[in-house]
């Protein structure tokens, strides 16, 4: 544009244009952005108004007055334009954000899925009450064990048939994972020093070289209990299990004691308690029997007193073991031992629902 060329008449036009030309653009502009852009191109250092107030200093005198106050007066109108642009643009875009934040709060809300407690966790913690409302302590020990404690202290010399009960996984010569919670008994006397009196159980994990399958299985959980005061009877023994198998399956239950054997308990017993299924008048779950296997005990050996510091003429004792997986499977009428340690959630969810269901 050449201004010296350019009657006022002209400018006049060009101003005109430039407002038509900048109302478009400014009412195109569809983001901040481009209303910004549109801006500078317009009122910026650069811009198409700024360069035209340079041209008033090469303008004739008499139109100077006239064209600056024309060019104030579109420079006031754009902003008045662009002012009002960015604020409905502003405003759009607010909305849109606002409306991609929405919460739905009526949308269900996903549940973190809950753990529970292993049902063998559950029994364990059962049967250990039943036990500290009769006044004994939890004791614990070694999955990883001493030969002498697993064997050698509960009357099993090396070499004694006896052993072969219970095929061992050995680590060493001397050391091998517990076949039993007995060794705890052994750890517990030790401790006490020949004090009484001991009234403990103990639960853990034991392991035995075993062929996996609906009932057995290498690795599995034991409970051991041991009393030793002087005077203790095996009436005691008798009257403190069927104590524990009718707060555990039931005041009707009844227990039978069958001699059997065991190295360290003499007299030693297999221990019975009537079919929780069907009462006692036979069933598959117990064989038709009537009875169901859930513990071994006897009288604490006079070996295993002296060798572990008590005066088997001075005191005396009742032991026994019982298997968690076996009483838990009677209990809820579990079919297979191996569901405990699969981790299968259909199964183990059937035990939780609040914090204990069963
Ligand atoms: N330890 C024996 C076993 O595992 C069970 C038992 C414990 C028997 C205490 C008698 C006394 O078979």
């Amino acid at each position: 544009m050449d201004e010296r060329q350019l009657s006022f008449d002209e400018l006049q036009t060009e101003l005109t244009n430039v407002e038509k030309e900048a109302k478009r653009r400014i009412q195109d502009a569809d983001t901040l952005k481009s209303l910004e852009d549109v801006r500078i191109n317009y009122l910026g250092k650069k811009g198409v108004l700024t360069q035209m107030m340079q041209l008033l200093g090469k303008m004739p005198k008499d139109m100077r007055p006239k064209f600056g106050e024309r060019l104030n007066e579109l420079r006031g109108k754009l902003e008045a334009m662009l002012q009002d642009r960015h604020a409905f643009l502003f405003q759009e875009q607010e909305k849109a954000r606002l409306q991609a934040e929405t919460i739905d709060v009526t949308l269900p809300g996903k549940m973190p899925a809950r753990g529970g407690r292993h049902p063998l966790s559950i029994i364990v913690e059962e049967i250990e009450n039943i036990f500290i409302g009769m006044g004994y302590t939890v004791q614990e020990g070694p999955d990883v064990e001493w030969d002498t404690y697993n064997f050698e202290r509960l009357n099993i010399p090396k070499h004694h048939p006896a052993r072969e009960m219970q095929d061992s996984f050995y680590i060493t010569e001397e050391m091998l994972l517990r076949t039993h919670t007995s060794p705890v008994q052994v750890r517990t006397m030790l401790q006490m020093g020949g004090k009484t009196p001991v009234k403990i159980i103990c639960p853990g994990t034991v392991y035995r070289r075993d062929t996996d399958d609906a009932t057995h299985s290498h690795m599995f959980t034991q409970i051991e209990g041991l009393l030793i005061a002087p005077g203790i009877r095996m009436s005691d023994l008798k009257g403190t299990l069927l104590t524990f198998a009718r707060r555990l399956f039931g005041e009707e239950t009844k227990i039978r004691l069958r001699p059997s054997f065991f190295p360290f308990t003499e007299p030693s017993a297999e221990v019975d308690v009537t079919c929780s299924q069907c009462g006692g008048s036979g069933c598959r779950v117990c064989k038709w029997t009537g009875w169901l296997e859930v513990l071994g005990a006897g009288m604490v050996h006079p070996n295993v007193l002296r060798q572990n510091g008590y005066d088997p003429e001075e005191v005396s004792g009742f032991a026994f073991g019982l298997g968690v997986e076996r009483i838990a499977m009677i209990k809820y009428g579990i079919d297979d031992i191996r569901h405990f340690y699969q981790g299968d959630r259909r199964f183990l969810k059937q035990f939780v629902a609040g914090d204990r269901f069963l």
